[in-house]
């Protein structure tokens, strides 16, 4: 079967990685989770000193991305591939709230846009790939043989996120998830450089009431279609 690259955007916490995961798993593919690495950044500039009551030290931020060591390892423990941060692995630090507060500011910055969208395009050259994030249809992957577009209700997203961060012993509050996601929704498509927006050759799947076999079933359909032969590279 012919390889393809699948882009998937949409907003935060409406299930995009655990999709990507997913097909990724289903056909082979590498899965690249850009999130992570907007994160794993975010880390580091908190790591650093770099960024005082939510406002990033750009100029410096953009002056070190060049010390950034990012790589996916596998972990033989959960069975999934995790970022690693200059020499540690950072899976877990980066999904903290704090992380989470400070990201949006982070990814508006466009020296570290450039750099992880460069990074991206070389780690899908060979194609085979299933990459989520909030530009990968439009700028990263802008000839992406399948772009999805995914949204949710903004309450149920809350929902899904409370219960991984609960399930991990984490002790938070509906309500802050809710408004940070509301937040970085609003921070997400409002921002000038590499916007939330859907592609205009998205397609558009709201998995509100979805569950992941559905979803599954209704994107392998998309995908037999687009990988078909008789189809032009
Ligand atoms: O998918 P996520 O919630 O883990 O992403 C974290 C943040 O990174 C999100 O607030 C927006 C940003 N991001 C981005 O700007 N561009 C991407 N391609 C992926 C994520």
């Amino acid at each position: 079967m012919k390889k393809i690259i699948i882009a998937i955007d949409g907003y935060s916490s409406c299930g995009k990685s655990s999709f990507a995961k997913a097909i990724a798993a289903r056909l082979g593919y590498l899965f690249i989770d850009s999130g992570a690495m907007y994160r794993a950044v975010t880390l580091f500039a908190r790591q650093q000193g770099l960024i005082e009551n939510g406002r990033v030290k750009e100029r410096e931020l953009a002056a070190r991305l060049n010390e950034i060591d990012l790589s996916f390892r596998y972990n033989p423990e959960t069975r999934k591939s995790d970022i690693w941060l200059n020499g540690a692995d950072v899976e877990k630090q980066i999904r903290s709230m704090e992380v989470s507060r400070d990201v949006s500011a982070v990814s508006a910055v466009g020296a570290v846009r450039d750099f992880l969208v460069a990074r991206q395009q070389q780690m899908g050259r060979d194609k085979g790939v299933v990459m989520d994030g909030r530009d990968i249809g439009t700028v990263v992957f802008p000839d992406a043989e399948l772009k999805l577009f995914m949204t949710a209700a903004p309450e149920v997203r809350a929902e899904r996120r409370y219960k991984e961060l609960q399930a991990q012993g984490a002790a938070v509050r509906f309500e802050d998830i809710l408004n940070n996601i509301e937040e970085r929704d609003r921070l997400d498509t409002e921002r000038a450089v590499g916007p939330l927006r859907q592609a205009e050759d998205a397609v558009l799947l709201d998995n509100s009431d979805m569950t992941i076999p559905e979803q599954m079933e209704w994107v392998m359909k998309l995908i037999e279609e687009r990988t078909r032969p008789d189809k032009p590279l």
